[in-house]
């Protein structure tokens, strides 16, 4: 499982930004300055952005951070990783190839970690997502703060239904013809109607743990931003 989305990613990495523009809208980008504001709420300058892709959400933190802040983005496909450091204008981010589960910083060392739109992909099973959530947490300084952006379930069947098929009948093809990849988007319209409701994910951050879990739901609930604290 995880060579196939290693695979998967390293075979859209060149064309992943302008898919995710076009099949939201531009509204990914909204999003992720969004969550990137709730996130410089964070105390402390060690700032992680694990699943980073092409690194888009670190350079939104880059943007709003004070200087001396030290931002590290960590992916395990180097293709992706490469599109980040093609454009970090930023000298403030340093890149690291690893895998989320086993992340290479000792217990409590980060002050906010950050992760968009790869929740799913960490999420082959509820136990594992808390495995995930739970690295999360052990390298997170007490106090720090954890703010996940992905795909959510619309609280609307109607809505959540209609958001469903627009995956189903859009996703694959749009993303097929722009990228060349059929593996890279069926993966894509596999995981979104599978992921959590934001109350079960809120839960799962409750036993890993996580204390302040709070969340906020954008454009009508198909994606929502999580916060919690260490
Ligand atoms: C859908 S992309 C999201 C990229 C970026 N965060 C964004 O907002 O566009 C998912 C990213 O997570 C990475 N990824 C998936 N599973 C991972 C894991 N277990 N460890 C490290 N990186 C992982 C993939 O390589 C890919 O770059």
């Amino acid at each position: 499982m995880r060579k196939s989305v290693q695979k998967i990613f390293s075979e859209v990495a060149e064309s992943y930004q302008l898919v995710n523009h076009v099949l939201t809208f531009g509204l990914d980008i909204l999003w992720r300055k969004k969550a990137a504001r709730e996130a410089v709420k964070a105390s402390g300058s060690f700032w992680l952005d694990v699943c980073s892709g092409t690194g888009e959400m670190a350079l939104n933190l880059s943007r709003l951070a004070e200087k001396g802040n030290k931002i590290v983005t960590v992916d395990f496909c180097q293709p992706m990783l490469a599109k980040t450091s093609e454009k970090k204008k930023a000298a403030n981010i340093s890149s690291i190839l690893a895998e989320a589960r086993h992340l290479p910083f000792p217990d409590e060392t980060l002050d906010l970690i950050t992760i968009s739109f790869a929740t799913r992909n960490i999420n082959p099973s509820r136990e594992r997502l808390k495995t995930h959530l739970k690295e999360f947490y052990r390298v997170l300084k007490p106090g720090g703060r954890f703010v996940n952006l992905e795909t959510s379930q619309p609280f609307s069947k109607i809505i959540q239904r209609l958001f469903h098929i627009y995956v189903k009948v859009a996703v694959k093809p749009i993303g097929f013809l722009i990228s060349g990849s059929k593996a890279g988007y069926s993966y894509l319209a596999f995981t979104i109607p599978r992921f959590l409701p934001p109350e079960e994910f809120s839960s799962v951050l409750h036993k890993a743990g996580f204390a302040r879990v709070t969340h906020r739901s954008l454009f009508l609930g198909v994606s929502a931003i999580h916060t919690a604290i260490k």
